[in-house]
């Protein structure tokens, strides 16, 4: 936890002096630097035991799908942590949890991460969306996207069989460190994009 000594006078943000802005950007950024991985990993934690249905929860189901990642190629670590973290926001954002998701890893990984997790939900919906009577095929208005077939390989060999208990699936811990190491980076403000 970051100690914080200095505060500023203000009470309305209307008066702000450029000296309290600054300190209150520097004190953000520690917070940021130092604490961010440990809210990540505590709010992927609450995803034990959520599960509407399938044959394994959703914790279970976002480390299959980074372990899925991990074993295609243990280098690229910032895949890695998006595939575990790419359906955070199921519990917060239950009706559009790959914009939340997209959120919190969009200021510390590539554009193309950040657009696969983003629109991870419409490319999964080419595996089931037929059966909810929608439009299976909505990802096709993307193709041409630099990342649509990233986009695809993630949602194949990754997210779509990671529903599955008999795999063996590598712990919470196995990961920490790169979750740690994607999140203790500056962050970028990059704004939204469809
Ligand atoms: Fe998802
Ligand atoms: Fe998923």
């Amino acid at each position: 936890m970051v100690t914080i000594r200095d505060h500023v006078r203000f009470t309305d943000l209307k008066e702000a002096s450029p000296e309290d802005i600054r300190m209150l950007a520097r004190n953000e950024s520690e917070i940021q630097r130092t604490e961010m991985a440990d809210v990540v990993l505590g709010h992927l934690r609450l995803m034990d035991g959520a599960n509407a249905g399938f044959q394994v929860d959703r914790l279970q189901h976002s480390l299959q799908t980074a372990t899925r990642a991990f074993r295609d190629d243990p280098t690229d670590e910032e895949l890695i942590v998006c595939s575990l973290l790419h359906d955070i926001g199921e519990l917060m954002a239950p009706v559009d949890h790959p914009s939340f998701a997209a959120s919190i890893v969009r200021p510390y990984v590539s554009e193309e991460n950040t657009w696969m997790v983003l629109m991870h939900g419409v490319f999964q919906g080419y595996y089931y969306w037929q059966h909810l009577g929608r439009d299976n095929t909505l990802r096709e208005m993307h193709r041409g996207h630099p990342a649509f077939e990233h986009t695809v390989k993630f949602c194949e060999r990754y997210d779509a069989p990671a529903f599955d208990p008999a795999y063996e699936t590598m712990p919470m811990e196995a990961f920490e460190p790169m979750v740690r190491r994607i999140f203790a980076q500056p962050a970028t403000f990059r704004p939204p994009k469809g």
